[in-house]
């Protein structure tokens, strides 16, 4: 049976779908609000993020689901080049450094990137 509403959680793409390291951007809804949303990958393992820099609330990316710097290492803000860690959505440098991203709730389920709702 196909997840879907009322069970808590929501397909967003297949895991392969998302180049390894990499990312991807949805539109989903987050608490009761439709936002943009990414996902990082990195091997088997995802980290999803609310799309707004806690700098002054900008989207982070400029291109279409580009959201790592050069070293695919950090998530990038393209705006002020702020970097934050892809496990923990936390700023390491730049002008929002020691603030985070807000956390979007996401599993891998038989091969499937889920929203966790
Ligand atoms: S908007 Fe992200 S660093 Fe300024």
């Amino acid at each position: 049976m196909r997840p879907g509403r009322g069970d808590g959680l929501k397909t967003l793409c297949a895991l392969e779908s998302i180049p390894d390291p990499g990312a991807r951007e949805f539109r989903a809804m987050v608490d009761g609000e439709k936002r943009r949303v990414f996902v990082v990958r990195r091997g088997g393992q995802v980290f999803g993020y609310v799309n707004s820099c806690p700098h002054v609330g900008a989207p982070l990316n400029l291109e279409d689901n580009k959201f790592l710097d050069l070293f695919q290492t950090s998530i990038l803000c393209a705006n002020h080049f702020a970097l934050f860690e892809i496990e923990s959505g936390r700023c390491t440098r730049g002008p929002c450094n020691g603030q985070s991203l807000q956390p979007f709730a996401v599993e891998i389920r038989d091969g499937q990137v889920m929203q966790l709702e």
